[in-house]
């Protein structure tokens, strides 16, 4: 063995070069042992460390790489996933109780068997009458998907290890219970413990897990942010229940773009994919109340417009209101900021109610111009002009910069039957033949623009 000269006390931590009797530091007598690193002790030894294996190292260059994606046939789903199941890949499905996240996974494990996959669906939280029933109402009880009803994770691994299935579904991680665990299901430790061994096997084995997790109100059960960090991909299920539009939202991606979004419509017969969400974002729209502006977004690989609707009133209490869904809260606050200071609009005596129509959520600083639009429209009783999309970032010193993909956005428009828009100024050529463009340099030149 090498010769090292470190040694520590058992007691207080503290490292000396010497071995001496008694500890310098805390003054405890025979306390000093000698520190034997982990890449000198012996190959295996019942005390002390226990020196490792040998890595297996590669090169950059390998050419090794076995990705080869599985497209389900369900285009919604393929594209939020980054183009189609990755295999041996961990996926986070969450969302609300009820949304939908069952319909959703047993319809895409039946495409998956379809195509010849082994597919598992392990359920916790109903029998397998359940989801047989769930299956013929969605007609879809001829596919080959092997069903269990299970809870415990000793089982499920070890028929996981026997099938060696292609994909395994885990509906839902809060259900499992793993019994070295001296906690109930649902808790943290568990819900760590459970998905950390399932996350492994899929790594090991070559099964695509997808673990389904419920957001939960505070305090009840762990949600799945826990584990959103162990797995490959997350994905958001959401939508409002009184509505019957669904929303695939990709947060996090290692195999691809984390702001794509795949929508669905949830009928009788289980989820319907929307192939043009714009036609289904701005279908009510009533262009002609004041309040309401259309937007050009981008959503990962597509364009979509949707509805930004405000709704201004004067405040009747102190405090003045404001509600936002859909937006951020502190986005819409600098924008009232930037019209209150640089366009001389008064807000402060106002609730302001802001929301983006058919449940998107917006993040983009593009949608600034709209929500300005629908914002002044409300204040001033104006209907903004018709037939019109609207996309610029505001700054603070109400200037509009100029956003990316302009092109693009002008297109889709284009093809939803608008016919003017009202953008901000850009450096780069903007090309649209159909559209009459107005760019604008500052949010006066805007104001100016849509007052009749
Ligand atoms: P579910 O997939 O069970 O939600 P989750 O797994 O996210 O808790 O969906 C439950 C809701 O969906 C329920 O309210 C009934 C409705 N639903 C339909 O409207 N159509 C259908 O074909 C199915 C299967 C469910
Ligand atoms: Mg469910």
């Amino acid at each position: 063995m090498a010769k090292h000269d470190l040694f520590h006390c058992e007691k207080c931590h503290s490292t000396f070069s010497k071995w001496s009797g008694k500890c310098d530091s805390c003054s405890a007598w025979n306390s000093i042992t000698e520190i034997t690193p982990l890449s000198l002790g012996p190959k295996s030894s019942s005390i002390g460390s226990k020196r490792g294996d040998n890595i297996k190292l590669s090169d950059l260059s390998s050419t090794n790489i076995t990705t080869k994606r599985i497209l389900s046939g369900v285009g919604e789903l393929d594209r939020v996933l980054g183009g189609g199941l990755v295999p041996a890949s961990a996926i986070l499905v969450g969302g609300d109780p009820g949304i939908g996240k069952s319909t959703l996974l047993l319809q895409a494990t039946a495409r998956f068997s379809r195509l010849g996959l082994n597919v598992l669906y392990i359920s916790g939280e109903e029998s397998e009458d359940q989801i047989r029933m769930r299956a013929r109402r969605l007609n879809l009880q001829d596919n080959p998907v092997k069903l269990a009803a299970e809870t415990n994770l000793r089982n499920i691994l070890t028929t996981l290890d026997n099938l060696r299935p292609d994909l395994a579904i885990i509906d839902s991680i809060q259900t499992m219970w793993s019994d070295n665990v001296d906690s109930s299901p649902g808790s943290v430790t568990q819900v760590r413990t459970a998905s950390h061994e399932l996350i492994s096997f899929a790594k090991t084995r070559g099964t695509s897990i997808i673990l389904v997790g419920h957001v939960t109100k505070e305090g009840q059960l762990a949600g799945p942010r826990v584990i959103e960090h162990m797995v490959d991909t997350v994905l958001y299920f959401e939508g409002e229940r009184s509505h019957n539009f669904r929303i695939l939202r990709a947060v996090k991606n290692r195999f691809g773009a984390t702001d794509e979004i795949g929508v669905f419509e949830m009928t009788e017969k289980g989820l319907i994919e929307v192939t043009n969400p714009s036609a289904m974002f701005i279908e009510d729209r009533d262009d002609r109340t004041p309040g309401s502006s259309v937007f050009a977004g981008v959503e990962g690989t597509r364009t979509v417009l949707s509805e930004i609707q405000a709704l201004v009133t004067p405040s009747s209490s102190g405090q003045a209101r404001r509600t936002v869904v859909g937006l951020d809260s502190g986005r819409l606050a600098t924008i009232l900021a930037v019209l209150e200071a640089h366009c001389k609009v008064q807000f402060s005596n106002h609730d302001v109610y802001l929301n983006v129509a058919g449940g998107l959520k917006i993040t983009e600083p593009a949608a600034d111009l709209a929500i300005a639009a629908a914002l002044l429209s409300s204040r001033q009783n104006i209907v903004l002009p018709s037939e019109t999309v609207i996309f610029g970032e505001i700054s603070l010193s109400g200037s509009l910069r100029s956003v990316n993909q302009a092109s693009g956005r002008l297109r889709e428009a284009e093809k939803m039957g608008f016919k003017k828009a009202i953008i901000s100024k850009s450096k780069k050529k903007i090309e649209s033949k159909n559209i009459k463009v107005n760019a604008l340099g500052d949010l006066n030149a805007f104001i100016r623009n849509i007052t009749p």
